[in-house]
């Protein structure tokens, strides 16, 4: 399906991409004040959609912005969008502004000019093979990261919990890696800690274990991140939140970053470095496989269950 078919769901109903609209008054364009979502759809099915919604529900309540869907009206909007796309795998953005309205910085409903949030969940990427296709591209050769020069914000200005749609600071670090002509970037907090990438989580391998930022340290709860620790715990593999520097970083074995837009994919160089032999380790690669197995077993599940709701009703 090229982009020009994709079906977006906008407030309510679905609508082709010229047709995708929302008012210059959103409050999302004008102050980034809303939060979104990245799911991953793997087999035609959302992975780890409940997680998702849950942090979701979070950065709205810290926002008081009202959850315009129960978590059952959103899994029936996610199934919608991916029967309507004819999704095998692929990459769904959830949205949910504020509202509309200009007048001033306030946030009460009663001084929007609309109060109903503008929910859109938008099919960013591929429709058939994006991951199978990404595996197949990054898992080979592994990307060179660079240290950005920005600290990460502080969850002091603006909490890490969640995807708020202020992400300049993400911006920031992908002009400075694109500048730098490298891959990726990784921040690190002002006491010289590494925290995450631009839009992914970090982890390290040093002899065998497994080693990645703890979640009070300025940075997304990733969902990928809690797989990828919960496979460690299943295969026995020790895996500690730890802080740790830059230059522990560049002294691993083996380094990956995890996220619903990449899964799992090694990292060979950081700040002009060599990690490990240079090439993508067998701990990464071992992980990478078992969260697409892990996605692909849950994709079965989720059709099972569905099936079986189907033939309930
Ligand atoms: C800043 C940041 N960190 C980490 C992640 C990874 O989170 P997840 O695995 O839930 O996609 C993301 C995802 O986009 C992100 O934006």
């Amino acid at each position: 399906m090229s982009a020009k078919q994709t079906r977006i769901f906008l407030n309510g109903e679905f609508v082709g991409e010229e047709d995708a609209k929302v008012s210059v008054f959103d409050r999302c364009f004008l102050y980034g004040d809303g939060i979104f979502e990245g799911v991953a759809v793997w087999d035609r099915a959302p992975f780890r959609l409940q997680p998702h919604l849950d942090r979701m529900q979070d950065g709205l309540d810290y926002l008081r912005i009202e959850n315009p869907y129960d978590n059952v009206g959103w899994s029936d909007l996610i199934e919608r969008t991916i029967d309507e796309n004819k999704m095998e795998d692929g990459y769904l953005r959830i949205q949910i502004s504020r509202g509309e309205g200009i007048s001033s910085i306030k946030w009460e409903p009663r001084l929007l000019r609309r109060a109903e949030p503008n929910v859109t969940i938008i099919p960013i990427v591929g429709f058939k093979d994006y991951y199978k296709g990404l595996i197949a591209e990054k898992m080979g050769t592994g990307l060179r990261a660079k240290i950005l020069s920005r600290p990460r914000v502080p969850t002091a200005s603006l909490p890490s919990g969640t995807k708020h749609c202020n992400y300049l600071n993400s911006v920031l670090g992908a002009i400075e890696v694109t500048s730098a002509q490298t891959d990726i970037g990784i921040a690190v907090d002002r006491d010289g800690f590494v925290t995450e990438g631009i839009a992914y989580n970090v982890f390290a391998v040093k002899n065998g274990e497994l080693f990645t930022s703890p979640l009070n340290r300025d940075i997304l709860p990733g969902i990928t991140r809690s797989v990828v620790l919960e496979i460690a715990a299943r295969e026995g593999i020790e895996a500690k939140e730890v802080l740790f520097d830059a230059f522990a970083l560049t002294s691993a074995d083996e380094v990956f970053i995890c996220s619903t837009l990449e899964l799992a994919v090694p990292v060979i160089e950081v700040a002009g470095r060599k990690i490990g032999s240079g090439k993508p380790g067998p701990i990464t690669c071992k992980f990478g496989k078992l969260l697409t197995e892990t996605m692909a077993r849950e994709a079965s599940a989720w059709h099972a269950a569905r099936a079986n709701r189907r033939a309930i009703a």
